[in-house]
């Protein structure tokens, strides 16, 4: 949801900013560009389009060099993309340049004061007003103008801002949105997120809400609201930048589901020793045993693996589990007890709404546990206890092994919950144990058989719907399907509980529909024939995503099939999610679309 970059030092600004951009393409790609220091004065080069296009537009100004800039690419949320509304904004002396991911919620109104000051806006964005507003309070101190700008506005950003009087100083703050800072030999930088400055150093500071930042090239200086000088905790980077490269893959996304195993087996096994469960976290044992009630709160993919674990959690452990997505918890007033628990999942650890619904829960008192993908993001820092899924740096904008990790790690919490409140003895915590750590070669398997999956893709592409159906875990499991081959492929897609089908959606089968049925668990195989019998006998074409023990069972209703091994049958999401992944990265590639960045997604989205 938009990323920003800035550099200071002695190199040339350019293509640092420009290969610092490209990382955190991820986050939005829709507009970019650059501000930076030239001969002293401020000088800008945006463009609608992706990053290639900004450097096609810096090819043709091979005058411009400079040692201190800020950069961005953009994800629309004011204004169309276009060359105006993109960024870098500046004032109207030209002396104040800005950067912004957020929105700026009151922009509206101080928009209006602005005018009627006699300013002029160029663009639709909210950004804009930061640009103007600084010009407005700055007599001088640009440290004291932001101060200022930061009590006016109401909203999220975080923001880089380059003064005119302070040539080769970078400026920046935050609030909800994130924000860290490299610390490199001789150069300093500013960025959304950790890739962007990787190849330079591995040593940051990550930037609290209210901070305010101002860097050069030999220091950086850290401040709170009053402007008092704070000191920052350095952290270093624990993954290599091969890690956020491709590798040989043509995609990140196929890069990162062959990940899969090693992301889920590095998540489990430091969690396992002689078939317990120990979880890294001091959330104390009792609590676990006498918890009324548990809100999983999450958005997309991370919402999923939370229905995932309602259905897991509720059968091993028997407490009951409400999963709500957090854009809705936030507002619906949610009814929460001290002795509840609420657990937060996130990949990023920074989506706008999961952090907002968050703060929401801990209003009540309630105690949360966040599982979450990048450490030291704002909700792993701000939740009571945090348990990491160990994915490593996820790029592609659909979530592949973070799903994964984070599956695991709920089968993990569920199992132990059940043993913490005596409903399964040592000998069942074991072979449930065993069946989560041998998930990851079993992942292996279903990877092995890309090619089967790839066939399917090529004989379905072309269908303009595609409705995905199971029971139970296979219905969570069919949700995160859909939703990966209409984000990547544009295909419309609705995923149903099988059961469910016929009070309506049934209407929409006709002739040659394509469904894929998700019938993984032998309990509930049979019903699921006569679903899949229901859908045939309106012209459906059935591809079945079966499991060794249904597969006899479901071949002669289907047209096609596949089967993943089998496991304990509420973990199989699994391995059926990463055969419908596999499925959906084909078709999109089949139907030449962007795999990594779908039209319209941002992977990151830290505005609500
Ligand atoms: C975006 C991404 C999804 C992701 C969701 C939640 O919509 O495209 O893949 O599941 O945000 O992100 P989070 O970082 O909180 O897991």
């Amino acid at each position: 949801m938009c990323g920003i970059v800035g550099f200071t030092g002695s190199a040339d600004a350019l293509p640092v900013l420009v290969n610092g951009l490209k990382r955190l393409e991820y986050r939005g790609y829709d507009s970019a560009g650059i501000a930076a220091f030239d001969s002293g004065s401020i000088r800008v080069v945006k463009t609608r389009g992706r990053i290639s296009e900004l450097e096609h537009k810096l090819r043709q100004t091979p005058d411009f060099s400079a040692s201190c800039g800020i950069g961005h690419t953009r994800w629309a949320t004011h204004g169309e993309p276009t060359d105006e509304n993109s960024h870098p904004h500046l004032s109207a002396d030209g002396k104040i340049a800005v950067v912004h991911n957020g929105i700026i919620e009151n922009y509206a109104d101080i928009k209006a004061r602005l005018i009627k000051r006699g300013y002029t806006f160029v663009s639709e964005t909210d950004t804009e007003v930061i640009a103007h507003l600084l010009d407005f309070y700055y007599k001088g101190d640009i440290l004291t103008a932001l101060c200022k700008v930061m009590a006016t506005v109401r909203g999220s950003y975080a923001l880089g801002v380059l003064c005119a009087d302070r040539p080769d100083e970078i400026i920046a703050a935050r609030l909800d949105s994130p924000l860290i800072v490299g610390l490199g030999d001789g150069e300093n930088f500013i960025a959304s997120d950790i890739p962007a400055f990787l190849s330079h150093t591995r040593d940051y500071y990550t930037v609290d809400d209210g901070e305010i930042v101002c860097l050069s090239k030999d220091s950086v200086t850290v401040y709170n609201s009053d402007l008092e000088e704070i000191e920052k905790e350095r952290l270093t980077v624990n993954w290599s930048v091969e890690a956020a490269e491709k590798g040989g893959y043509e995609h990140f996304m196929l890069k990162e589901i062959h990940e899969q195993p090693k992301a889920v087996r590095d998540t489990v096994s430091p969690r396992l020793e002689n078939g317990k469960i120990f979880l890294d976290t001091d959330i104390p044992l009792e609590l676990l045993s006498e918890l009324s009630r548990i809100h999983i709160i999450a958005c997309g993919s991370a919402y999923h693996t939370g229905i995932v674990a309602k259905y897991v959690i509720e059968s091993l452990a028997r407490i009951p589990v409400e999963c709500d997505l957090a854009s809705e918890f936030r507002y619906r007033k949610p009814i929460i007890s001290k002795n509840d628990l609420c657990i937060v999942i996130s990949q990023s650890g920074e989506t706008a709404d999961t952090l907002a619904a968050m703060r929401e829960a801990k209003k009540h008192g309630v105690r949360t546990l966040a599982i979450i993908n990048v450490v030291g993001s704002t909700i792993a820092r701000e939740a009571d206890h945090v348990l990491y899924t160990w994915a490593g740096p996820e790029i592609a904008v659909a979530t592949t092994k973070a799903y994964s990790t984070q599956l695991a790690m709920l089968y993990l919490l569920a199992v132990k919950l059940a043993s913490a409140r005596g409903l399964i003895s040592d000998e069942e915590e074991r072979v449930l144990a065993l069946d989560i750590s041998h998930l990851s070669e079993k992942i292996e398997s279903v990877i092995s058989q890309i090619n089967t999956l790839s066939y399917f893709a090529s004989k379905f592409h072309n269908h303009k719907d595609i409705f995905f159906l199971g029971r139970g875990v296979d219905y969570a499991a069919g949700l995160e399907g859909s939703l990966k081959l209409k984000e990547i492929s544009y295909i419309r897609s609705e995923a149903y509980a099988a059961g469910e089908l016929k009070h309506g959606t049934i209407a929409l089968i006709q002739n040659d529909t394509l469904v894929v049925a998700i019938a993984t668990q032998a309990e509930l195989a049979e019903k699921m024939v006569s679903n899949i019998r229901e859908v045939k006998a309106r012209g459906a074409c059935v591809l079945t995503i079966a499991s060794e023990a249904t597969r006899d069972m479901l071949a002669d209703v289907s047209d096609c099939l596949f089967a993943v091994p089998d496991c304990y049958s509420k973990f199989s999401p699994s391995l059926s999610v990463v055969a419908m992944q596999l499925f959906s990265y084909y078709i999109a590639v089949a139907r030449g679309c962007s795999v990594d960045k779908p039209r319209n997604l941002a992977k990151s989205v830290t505005v609500e």
